[in-house]
């Protein structure tokens, strides 16, 4: 089946399996690279209840600080805790808490945040006694959770409970049908930001855009939509897009990966820039060059570019 076709399936999917939980009490693990849009769809599965929503990323606080943050500290309980202070459960009370990057979590407070699901409690720092609380649980992660467990660094009793309806989202690489729509949509909503009318764009645009590979997926597009915006003056073309993107970075002849930095990669991009205005026509490409026509050909030979 051809790839576009098979993600389009992937991320419908994903949309149905959201709509469906989006109306239940259900715990939910979103799985997919960084950028593929995770946090939107914990938002859009929140949506339906109109209560608060709490998000926390676990891999950006310490052990001893994730825990104070998630179930909150009586006062005394270390250093600095002055007064009782409620954590993010709490807060999210009635309502959802989104805990991104939950493979980042540390065991012990794994077994916690289990006990939450179980029993609905959990104990302050500093606290004896437990704090009941009803919160809906939507986990997300870019780490293959299946392996963190082999690993030792992830429960696999945690990874039953919380996965009892995964959501994965595909990589934009594999939703090039959707690459063109997203870019439109950023293009329209960063015009309008900065104020600026693009009057067209060439085809050439999309054509890179859907040949990239988009490590950085969504994210990336956006970053990557929002430099063309503020270059373009008025027909968005590819020479808008980041040099390294103008040309896929192919491996030359010789077996030399070239980086955007290398002197040869300008000189790749600049010849495929020029081949491409003269339609193909390499007598012409090599003349506006400068440089004999045997030379050119040597050059497509060792670039491995289109002609
Ligand atoms: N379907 C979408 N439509 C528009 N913007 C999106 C969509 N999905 C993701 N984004 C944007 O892409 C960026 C990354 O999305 P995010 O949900 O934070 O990804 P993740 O949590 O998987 O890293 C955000 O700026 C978000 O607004
Ligand atoms: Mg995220």
């Amino acid at each position: 089946m051809i790839p576009s076709l098979v993600s389009q399936k992937a991320i419908q999917k994903a949309i149905d399996l959201a709509k469906k939980v989006a109306i239940t009490d259900t715990t939910v693990l979103l799985t997919g690279e960084t950028g593929t849009g995770k946090e939107v769809f914990a938002h859009a599965i929140h949506q339906e209840r109109q209560k608060s929503f709490v998000a926390i990323n676990c891999s950006a606080f310490s052990k001893d600080l994730l825990e104070s943050e998630m179930f909150g500290h009586k006062a005394g309980a270390f250093t600095g805790a002055t007064k009782d202070q409620k954590g993010l459960f709490e807060e999210a009370n009635h309502g959802t808490i989104f805990l991104d990057e939950i493979g980042e979590m540390a065991l012990d407070l794994q077994a916690k945040l289990l006990r939450v699901l179980e029993a609905g409690e959990f104990i302050r720092v500093g606290d004896s006694k437990p704090t009941k609380v009803d919160v809906r649980i939507i986990a997300a992660t870019n780490r293959d959770l299946q392996l963190e467990i082999e690993k030792g660094s992830f429960r696999s009793d945690l990874f039953y409970r919380i996965s009892v309806f995964q959501i994965h989202l595909p990589p934009l690489r594999e939703r090039l049908n959707d690459i063109e729509q997203l870019a439109k949509h950023f293009l329209l909503s960063f015009s309008l930001k900065t104020n600026k009318q693009v009057a067209s764009i060439n085809s050439d645009y999309f054509e890179t855009l859907k040949q990239h590979t988009w490590k950085g997926n969504i994210r990336e597009l956006k970053n990557v939509i929002e430099r063309s915006v503020i270059l373009c003056d008025n027909v968005l073309n590819a020479s808008y897009l980041p040099v390294e993107m103008q040309l896929p970075v192919k491996e030359t002849k010789t077996g030399k990966t070239l980086s955007a930095f290398d002197l040869a990669s300008a000189e790749k991009l600049h010849i495929q820039k020029v081949l491409n205005y003269t339609g193909g026509n390499k007598t012409r490409a090599a003349e506006l060059l400068n440089i004999a026509l045997t030379t050119l050909y040597r050059k497509i030979s060792e670039y491995g570019l289109d002609s």
